[in-house]
């Protein structure tokens, strides 16, 4: 029986917040710990440069992305984790994709569609702006996927659309040249939790309203004391359901903590309270990860390491499939 596979990619952009972290690498930190499936967790830093051309930001993210990954406690032994511009087949997997996909499809894609709907908007032409790279950004992501026969995708809403393309682009391959991919599925977990940010919309990095997961102390609770809140004294009842400083509370706390917070909520909690009890309670869950982290950071040749043997155990499976596909679509020895 074959084990089922399981693949998640994380772009190099930004600083994780905490709003990533409870609805994205948590779970997945979990999930790296199952034995039943074989699991592929890798670091897109090809597709990193689709949105930031400086080097140094682009350097930077991998190597905080890798560290903050490592010290939440990814399982590297079971988990095959590695960096995407280190496994050479998925490029050149990539080109064999792109030469089986329909520029149509691509037309189709959100990133593009959302790119030219905005130049429109602005009368400007309505490729201003646009690489190739934004354009073709669903084929490299398909080659990421079907590099390694992965079944199962763990994505966000935004990338639903990516994996059902990168499906289309499978089968169409297949159907040209012979059953070589399995055909992916996106699987989006519901329950995650949504986290708001410091102004109560969606905790999101275009709002400028997130607190970085790995803030030191001080800062950390600088950041939860700007939490929006209204101008109820203590005393007054409040109602948790439209509290931010709630909100986030649930994201981290047990269902028992979660009650016991309504409770104090109708008791009247003052909001300096709360936030502070906010505060410790991410703290006490972050602390040790933060330690970790400032570890990694100052020895990144340790990160380097772990991702070159992961790289090493992703090329293993590369290798054979790209040289089947080689030799499918007619790249082959002449004598
Ligand atoms: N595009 C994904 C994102 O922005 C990251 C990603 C790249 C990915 N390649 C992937 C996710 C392959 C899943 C599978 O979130």
């Amino acid at each position: 029986m074959t084990q089922e596979i399981v693949l998640t990619g994380i772009t190099t952009t930004g600083t994780p917040h905490l709003g990533n972290y409870v609805g994205a690498i948590r779970p997945a930190i979990a999930a790296s710990r199952d034995t039943d499936v074989r699991s592929f967790y890798f670091l897109a830093d090809y597709h990193a440069l689709i949105k930031c051309h400086d080097p140094e930001l682009v350097h930077r993210s991998t190597l905080e992305i890798a560290a903050t990954w490592l010290a939440l406690g990814l399982d590297t032994n079971n988990a095959i984790f590695y960096r995407q511009s280190d496994v050479p087949e998925i490029t050149e997997l990539n080109w064999l994709l792109t030469c089986m996909t329909a520029k149509g499809l691509m037309n189709r894609a959100h990133a593009y569609k959302d790119s030219v709907q905005k130049n429109l908007e602005q009368g400007e032409d309505p490729d201003f702006g646009a690489t190739m790279g934004l354009f073709a950004y669903p084929i490299l992501m398909a080659a990421d996927i079907l590099m390694f026969n992965a079944h199962k995708i763990p994505v966000g809403r935004d990338q639903i659309q990516h994996v059902e393309m990168a499906r289309d682009i499978a089968q169409r391959f297949n159907h040209h040249y012979g059953e070589h991919f399995t055909l992916p599925e996106a699987v989006v977990d519901d329950h995650v939790a949504l986290l708001q940010g410091l102004d109560g919309r969606k905790m999101s990095k275009s709002y400028g309203n997130t607190i970085p997961l790995f803030l030191p102390e001080k800062q950390l609770r600088k950041h939860i004391n700007k939490i929006v809140t209204n101008l109820q004294e203590p005393g007054e009842p409040k109602d948790p359901d439209t509290s931010t400083v709630f909100q986030v509370w649930r994201a981290f706390a047990t269902s028992e903590q979660t009650e016991a917070m309504r409770q104090s909520y109708a008791e009247g909690i003052g909001w300096g309270d709360a936030k502070k009890q906010l505060f410790e309670l991410i703290n006490g869950q972050v602390s040790d990860a933060r330690e970790r982290y400032e570890a990694l950071l100052a020895n990144p040749t340790d990160i380097e390491e772990i991702l070159k043997q992961g790289a090493e155990k992703a090329r293993a499976e590369a290798a054979p499939l790209i040289s089947r596909l080689r030799h499918a679509v007619g790249i082959r020895p002449l004598g």
